[in-house]
C-alpha cells in the first residue's frame, strides 16, 4: 500500500485565521470601516481545513458564505476581534493574521444617531489594539503570519512589520495594483520570511495563493519540528 505522510499534513493541528474588515462604530447607524471582503483569509480557512486542521475562523462582517466544517466566530471591531483572538490563541499552533484591522476607531460612540449640524464636524479617533504585535510578544509554539497591505515601499514596510511584530512570515501584497488587494479574486504577493527568503508569487488566484501559503506554512511547521 502507498502510505504518504504528506496527507493531511495539518492533521491535529489548531489553525486561527482571522478575516474581513472590522467596524469601529460612530453611533447605532454609522461606522469606519475599509473595503476589506475577506475572501483571502476564508480561502486560507477552506486550504487548512483541506490540509486537516482544526479551524478557527474569526471574521469581521463580509458577504461570504459560512464554510462548513470550520469554527466561525463572528466580530466587529477590533476590540472584539482582539478579544476572540486571545480567547484562543493558547490553543492555536499556527495564527494567520489576514484581517483588515481598524487602526483608530472613534474616541467616543454614541448610543443614539447623530445629529447633524450646520457646520463641519471633527470625530476624534484613538488607536486600536495592534492584536498581531501582543501575539508576536506572547507566542510560544505558535507560528505566526500576518498580512501586510501597502500601496507603496512593500519590501521596506513588510520587513519593518516581520520584525516589529515578530511574526514568522509576513504576506505582502500592493493593493493598489491591478488583480490584487481588496475584493478581487486574484492577488499577487511577497511572501518575506524570518529567515530572510523572500518569494515573489506571480498573480495567482487567492485559493492558489492560500495553498501556496498553506504550503509555506507546513515546511515551517516541520523545521520547527526538527
Ligand atoms: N494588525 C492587527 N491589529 C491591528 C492592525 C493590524 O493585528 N490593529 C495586523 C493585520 O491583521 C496584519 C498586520 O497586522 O496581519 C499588518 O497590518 P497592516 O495594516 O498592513 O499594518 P499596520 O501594522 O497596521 O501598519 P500600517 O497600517 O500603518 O501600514
Ligand atoms: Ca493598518
Amino acid at each position: 500500500y502507498f502510505v504518504s505522510s504528506n496527507t493531511e499534513p495539518l492533521k491535529g493541528k489548531t489553525v486561527l485565521i482571522t478575516a474581513g474588515p472590522t467596524r469601529e462604530k460612530i453611533d447605532p447607524v454609522r461606522f469606519i470601516s475599509n473595503h476589506s471582503s475577506g475572501k483571502m483569509g476564508y480561502a486560507l480557512a477552506e486550504e487548512a481545513k483541506k490540509q486537516g486542521a482544526h479551524v478557527i475562523l474569526v471574521s469581521g462582517p463580509v458577504q461570504l458564505p459560512k464554510p462548513s466544517g470550520i469554527d466561525v466566530v463572528s466580530v466587529e471591531s477590533a476590540e472584539d476581534m482582539y478579544q476572540a483572538v486571545l480567547n484562543v490563541f493558547d490553543e492555536a499552533d499556527i495564527v494567520i493574521k489576514t484581517a483588515a484591522v481598524a487602526d483608530y476607531r472613534p474616541r467616543v460612540s454614541y448610543d443614539h444617531k447623530v445629529k447633524k449640524q450646520t457646520g463641519n464636524v471633527m470625530i476624534e479617533l484613538e488607536r486600536t489594539k495592534d492584536i498581531l504585535l501582543e501575539l508576536g510578544k506572547r507566542k510560544t509554539k505558535q507560528i505566526l503570519v500576518g498580512f501586510a497591505a501597502e500601496t507603496n515601499n512593500l519590501a521596506e514596510y513588510a520587513q519593518a512589520k516581520l520584525k516589529k511584530k515578530n511574526a514568522d512570515m509576513i504576506v505582502a501584497n500592493n493593493v493598489k495594483a491591478e488583480g490584487a488587494g481588496f475584493g478581487t479574486d486574484t492577488n499577487i504577493v511577497t511572501l518575506f520570511k524570518r529567515d530572510g527568503t523572500v518569494s515573489e508569487l506571480p498573480i495567482m488566484s487567492k485559493t492558489a495563493v492560500a495553498q501556496k501559503i498553506i504550503e509555506e506554512i507546513t515546511v515551517l511547521l516541520k523545521d520547527l519540528n526538527k
